[in-house]
């Protein structure tokens, strides 16, 4: 069919045409949301899950909501290469500048800029240096003797609450939406939820939702104990079958054509109900179809085509970040099967000492290629990347055969050579 109106949108953070199973959640951020403006208590949230479910397009449907709720939302993407100053500051200066326009001069406003000030000021050279002129743009005093001491978590929780401060003297409220948390340091996520925990205590309408990789869990864990009760992690998962359905059948409803029934049942059964791959198969199977029914026949090109486009794009940007040492341990991982595996099996494997190892996976859990969903255990963050290290990597002599039948989704015979 017509590929200049394929409904289909695969991509990182794309809005997908259907937004489908996510109402709960959405109804959920909506009344904290709610609650926290009126003065009344509600967890900071951070969705969890694995790449290509959806956590970026729901904070950003929790931001938009936010915003529609009358707050001062700001949406920040974290990075390996960014300290959490550099990604916090010149958002904050920002919604105070926001709230200090709003009307006439605020107290409570301009000792947030000072202390905002102050704090930069506080910060080392290096910090500094990454936030460019911001220091300077503030053409404010520091307010000396607030969030100036040094000490990162006492003074990020002072700079927080004088925004917060400003936020409730102009009757208003604050979003911090945070994508990507698992690439903050374990100090600054630490630093970030006591301030939180400071903010939460006084009641000040400050909210912050955020959204990361399954290991954020352990992440805020290990910086702050009393993480768990200040957060919930809803998850963001795969889609069930029927939410598979609407996800693929609304859109091209829409457009005048529909799925068969075998064509639906094939595509969720061989995408897992992964949105990403959802979107990805819809794509490929509206372009392959006379229209307008999309048959069986069309989803079997659809994923001869899936798997080109994956292996070309979204699994080719992760492989080609990794290192020799890196790859292997994955192929090592994805030759025993799509599940979780013990750290020490993988190391026998590969014929080395756990020791010897677990550099190399650190750096694959900081990547956010793994994770550990229980100790001791690793597994891929991206869904399917096991099969694409197998088709990318020819298999090793020295690893014996993958054990079992491993692949319920994309039989290797099918597969496409990755070019
Ligand atoms: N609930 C959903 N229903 C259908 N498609 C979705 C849904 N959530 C996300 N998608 C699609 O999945 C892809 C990945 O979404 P994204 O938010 O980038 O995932 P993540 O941030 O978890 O890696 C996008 O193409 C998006 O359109
Ligand atoms: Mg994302």
């Amino acid at each position: 069919m017509d590929p200049r109106i394929n409904p289909f949108s695969p991509g990182a953070g794309s809005p997908p045409p259907e937004l489908a199973g996510r109402s709960p959640i959405l109804d959920h951020a909506a009344i904290s949301l709610d609650r926290l403006r009126n003065g009344l208590h509600a967890r900071s949230m951070i969705l969890v899950g694995l790449r290509g479910v959806g956590k970026t397009v729901v904070l950003n449907r929790i931001h938009m909501l936010a915003q529609e709720a009358g707050y001062h939302a700001a949406f920040i993407e974290a990075n390996e290469r960014k300290t959490l100053a550099q990604l916090l500051l010149p958002a904050l200066r920002q919604i105070l500048y926001t709230l200090n326009l709003r009307e006439n001069v605020s107290d409570k406003t301009r000792r947030a800029l000072r202390v905002l000030r102050s704090f930069i000021g506080s910060l080392g050279l290096k910090a500094k240096a990454g936030l460019g002129d911001l220091e300077l743009e503030l053409a404010i005093d520091p307010e000396t003797g607030s969030a100036d001491s040094g000490d990162f978590e006492a003074d990020l929780s002072e700079l927080l609450q004088a925004v917060g401060e400003a936020a409730a003297d102009r009757k208003r409220a604050i979003a911090l939406c945070i994508d990507e948390v698992q690439y903050l340091h374990e100090k600054e996520f630490g630093a970030l939820i006591m301030a939180l925990h400071r903010v939460s205590q006084r009641r000040l309408p400050l909210a912050l939702i955020a959204a990361g990789l399954p290991q954020v869990r352990g992440l805020a864990g290990r910086s702050k104990s009393y993480a768990e009760r200040l957060f919930e992690y809803p998850e963001i998962g795969p889609l069930r079958p029927s939410e598979c359905e609407e996800a693929l059948q609304i859109p091209v409803r829409n457009q005048g054509a529909a799925f068969s029934r075998e064509a639906l049942d094939e595509i969720i059964q061989v995408t897992q109900g992964y949105p990403y791959f959802l979107q990805q198969w819809g794509y490929e199977a509206w372009n392959s179809s006379a229209g307008p029914i999309i048959e069986l026949a069309d989803i079997h090109r659809a994923t001869k085509l899936s798997i080109r486009r994956l292996d070309q794009s979204f699994f080719r940007v992760r492989f080609d970040r990794l290192t020799p040492k890196e790859k292997d341990y994955l192929h090592a991982l994805a030759d025993m099967g799509p599940t979780a595996h013990r750290s020490g099996e993988i190391a026998a494997r590969l014929g080395v000492k756990i020791q010897s190892v677990a550099p190399v996976r650190d750096a694959l859990i900081r990547k956010g290629m793994i994770y550990s969903p229980i100790y001791g255990e690793t597994a891929f963050t991206v869904p399917l990347f096991d099969e694409f290290m197998c088709r990318v990597m020819p298999p090793s002599r020295s690893l014996p055969s993958r054990p079992g039948d491993r692949s319920v989704s994309l039989p290797a015979k099918s597969l496409p050579t990755p070019g």
